[in-house]
C-alpha cells in the first residue's frame, strides 16, 4: 500500500505533538514500492529528504520543505534457528514493542530489557536502542535497506553498522540516505538475563520467578513511573546522550559533588547523568508556556499542549547553556531536531 501526499501536517506523526508541514509525504508497506516511486517521480531528487518512523525521536521547529519517506513495512519472520538461537527477519515498520512482546511470549530473551521503548524496527537499527543494561546491537545480525546515492539495495552485517553508545553508521555517513527496510535480530532460546541495572534484580525477584515475563513487566513498570506517556503529555524521551567524558574530569567532578552518578565507559571514560546534571541545575519541573522540563527525569522535556517546535528547541537550547556554565560540559542532543 501507498500513501503520497504534498503539504502535509506531521503532528500525528510525531510524539512531542507538535504541528510541523511536509511538501511531500511518501508512505509504503513493500520495498518493491519504493522502487517503483523513485522510478516514476521527480519529488526525491535535490531535494532533502528525511526518513521517518514514528517520530518518537524527533523534534519539528520548521516546515519540511523536502520529501519524507515513511517505510511502514510490516512482518516478523522467522528465517533459521538452531538448538540455541533463533533468528527473525522484521519490517522496518514493525512496531518495537510489539516485537518484544511476541519474542517474550515466545521465549526468546535479548531484547526483554528494551520493553515499552516507542518507535519502530527501522529506527531501533538506526539509534542502537537502549535501556536498562542492554543495547539492541548486540542482537542485530544484519540491516537491509535501499541506498538512494546509488540506488541499490544491499544488507549491512551488524559489524559493519558501527554501532556505539546512541550511535550507528545511519546516524552519520548513512544519514536520510539508506532506507531501512527490514532488520534480523538473534535471539536466544536459553537466554542469560541482564539484571544489573538499579533495582531491576530484587523488583523483578518480588514477581516470583526471575523470567522473561517479569522482566518485561518490571521494565514497564519502571518506564511507566518515570517517563511520560507521549499520549497524555508530548514527548521524546531524553532529550540529551548522556556525556561520556575523560575519567580524570570526571573524578574532579566527583571531588565537588561527591553524589554525582557516574557509570563505566569505554577504557579511560566516564560517563555521567545528564538527567541528574540538568536537575542540579534546577531545570527539573520548570515550565513556561506549553513547553517543560518533566518533573520525574530532569532529561525529558515535554509539551503540556500547544508548544511550538521552536519553543521546546529555545528551552533546550537554555538548558544546554548551564549546565555548561554550570558543569564545563557540552551536552549533545539525542533528539533530532528537523528544520
Ligand atoms: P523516528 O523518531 O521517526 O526516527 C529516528 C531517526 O531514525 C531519524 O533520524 C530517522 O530519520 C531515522 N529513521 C527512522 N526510520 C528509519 C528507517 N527505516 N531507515 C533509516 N532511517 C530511519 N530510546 C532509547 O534508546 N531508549 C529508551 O529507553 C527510550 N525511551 C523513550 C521513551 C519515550 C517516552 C520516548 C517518546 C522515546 C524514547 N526513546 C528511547 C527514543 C525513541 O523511542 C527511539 O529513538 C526510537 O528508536 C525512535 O523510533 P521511531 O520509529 O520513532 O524513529
Ligand atoms: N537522575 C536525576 N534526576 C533526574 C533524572 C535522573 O538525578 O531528573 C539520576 C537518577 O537518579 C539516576 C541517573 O540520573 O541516578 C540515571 O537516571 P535513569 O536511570 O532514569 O536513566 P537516564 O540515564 O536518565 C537512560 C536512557 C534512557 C533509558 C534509561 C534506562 C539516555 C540518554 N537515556 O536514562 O533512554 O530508558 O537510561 O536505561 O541514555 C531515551 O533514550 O529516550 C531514554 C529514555
Amino acid at each position: 500500500m501507498i500513501r503520497s501526499y504534498t503539504d502535509y501536517s506531521l503532528r500525528k506523526h510525531n510524539t512531542f505533538g507538535t504541528n510541523a508541514i511536509t511538501r511531500y509525504y511518501f508512505e509504503f508497506t513493500e520495498a518493491e514500492d519504493l522502487k517503483g516511486y523513485l522510478e516514476t517521480t521527480n519529488e526525491w531528487r535535490n531535494r532533502e529528504i528525511l526518513i521517518l518512523g514514528e517520530g518518537s525521536n524527533l523534534l519539528f521547529i520548521n516546515d519540511f520543505q523536502g520529501l519524507i519517506i515513511n517505510p511502514n513495512i510490516p512482518g516478523i519472520k522467522i528465517t533459521y534457528e538452531d538448538r540455541n538461537n533463533i533468528w527473525l527477519e522484521v519490517g522496518a515498520g514493525v512496531k518495537w514493542d510489539d516485537l518484544v512482546e511476541y519474542s517474550v511470549f515466545n521465549c526468546w530473551g535479548g531484547i526483554e530489557n528494551l520493553s515499552l521503548i516507542p518507535g519502530k524496527v527501522g529506527a531501533a537499527a538506526v539509534q542502537n536502542i537502549g535501556a536498562y543494561g542492554m543495547e539492541i546491537q548486540n542482537q542485530i545480525e544484519s540491516v537491509t535497506g535501499f541506498d538512494l546515492e546509488t540506488q541499490t539495495e544491499y544488507t549491512l552485517e551488524a559489524s559493519e553498522c558501527l554501532y556505539a553508545y546512541r550511535d550507528s553508521i545511519f546516524k552519520n555517513q548513512m544519514k536520510d540516505r539508506f532506507i531501512i527496510t527490514s532488520v534480523v535480530f538473534k535471539l536466544d532460546k536459553f537466554p542469560e538475563f541482564i539484571l544489573n541495572y538499579g533495582d531491576l534484580k530484587a523488583e523483578t525477584e518480588k514477581l516470583g520467578a526471575v523470567n522473561l515475563r517479569n522482566i518485561r513487566k518490571t521494565v514497564i513498570s519502571f518506564r511507566e513511573s518515570k517517563l511520560p506517556d507521549p499520549k497524555v503529555m508530548g514527548n521524546a524521551g531524553s532529550f540529551f546522550k548522556n556525556p561520556i567524558i575523560e575519567t580524570s574530569v570526571a573524578e574532579q567532578l566527583i571531588t565537588v559533588y561527591s553524589n554525582m552518578p557516574h557509570y563505566p565507559a569505554p577504557e579511560g571514560y566516564t560517563k555521567l547523568a545528564a538527567g541528574w546534571l540538568i536537575e542540579q541545575c534546577g531545570w527539573k519541573g520548570f515550565r513556561r508556556g506549553d513547553a517543560g522540563v518533566h518533573d520525574k527525569q530532569a532529561l525529558v522535556l515535554v509539551n503540556y499542549g500547544n508548544a511550538t517546535g521552536k519553543e521546546i528547541f529555545n528551552l533546550s537550547e537554555e538548558i544546554k547553556k548551564s549546565v555548561h556554565d554550570k558543569f564545563g560540559m557540552e551536552l549533545e542532543r539525542e533528539v533530532n531536531v528537523i528544520g
